[in-house]
């Protein structure tokens, strides 16, 4: 494969997973301390819920940026490929190409115009400049090294065509309450920082604040930013003792795990606890509460999904 056509080919090492407590993570990722979630079936179906939700609460819209008819589209750490199989179906006339550094989750049959790559974001792109009308990058923040978030949208910059758009939406896992009731030494509190902490070495997980402001200083203008909150879960079913991540990337590498543990079952019952979120008021923009229901069961925090459109 030329360079400009996309990605190095595919290395044998992306394919290999290692088994922890019964979930699969992709032994490239933990080697290069790359990505710490899983890549399995179970995964797999959790971004799909994710990807509802979000359609969900971006009222179906899946492009922001105002470009009607975009030729060519890239979306980095593309996971299932949910996003991108939508909008290839929704723009048959585009050529949409899907990078990610996991084979194990991307579709199996994708539609016709959507082209599936293996790649590592963290390596500076080879896709050709003046590129594409449209990058798309979301929820990758686990993935993307600290040190390499500004080449990183310095890169996505330079792959689109003069007048492109970039679209992002990243979760700052912060637990806060509606009410003010959350203190430090709440549980779910103490859990949220420990995740905070924990990624540090390797991700910065106050990324998704930063971004608008790196995408400025990477060129790109017109720069919008959204801060959406969305509710804890009532029925937090997916808080396995790490929330899903290899030991590697958790609090209990710093903590006893038996410590730890208890730690998730007393966040997990606060997160329960009406009181801590009280909604003072209902916009009539708000989701039906059924809505609300399914984003609290899947997302396991209070978080933050944040929006950022710009244009080169
Ligand atoms: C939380 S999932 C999000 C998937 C998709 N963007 C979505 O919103 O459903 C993060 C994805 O990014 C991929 N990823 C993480 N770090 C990466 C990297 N450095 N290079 C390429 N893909 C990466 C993971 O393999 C995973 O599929």
């Amino acid at each position: 494969m030329e360079p400009d056509d996309g990605t190095v080919p595919l290395d044998d090492t992306f394919a290999e997973v290692v088994e922890f407590h019964g979930r699969m993570y992709q032994k490239y990722a933990l080697t290069n301390e790359t990505y710490f979630s899983p890549v399995d079936e179970r995964e797999t179906a959790r971004l799909e819920q994710m990807h509802r939700i979000f359609n969900q609460v971006f009222d179906n819209r899946l492009i922001f940026p105002p470009v009607a008819s975009p030729r060519r589209v890239l979306d980095l750490g593309c996971g299932g490929g949910d996003w991108a199989s939508a909008v290839a179906e929704e723009l048959p006339r585009a050529s949409v190409l899907g990078i990610d550094a996991s084979p194990h989750m991307l579709p199996e049959d994708p539609p016709d115009n959507l082209e599936l790559q293996v790649d590592d974001l963290n390596a500076r792109f080879t896709f050709q400049s003046d590129r594409y009308d449209i990058a798309h990058s979301q929820m990758v923040a686990g993935g993307i090294h600290a040190t390499r978030w500004e080449s990183y949208i310095r890169d996505i910059f330079r792959v689109l065509k003069p007048d492109g758009w970039c679209q992002m939406v990243e979760i700052y896992f912060n637990a806060q309450s509606d009410n003010g009731r959350l203190t430090r030494d709440h549980a779910l509190s103490k859990w949220s920082s420990n995740y905070l902490q924990g990624v540090q070495p390797y991700k910065n997980p106050r990324a998704p604040l930063q971004i608008a402001n790196w995408m400025r200083n990477a060129g790109f203008t017109e720069v919008e930013s959204k801060l959406l909150v969305l509710p804890m879960p009532s029925r937090p079913s997916n808080w396995t003792s790490n929330g899903g991540h290899h030991p590697k990337f958790a609090a209990y590498d710093r903590m006893p795990i038996e410590e730890f543990e208890i730690l998730v079952e007393d966040a997990s019952a606060e997160a329960n606890d009406p009181s801590f979120k009280i909604r003072v008021h209902r916009k009539e923009t708000e989701k039906p509460s059924e809505v609300m229901s399914e984003v609290a069961d899947a997302v396991p925090w209070v978080a933050q999904p944040l929006l950022e459109m710009t244009t080169t």
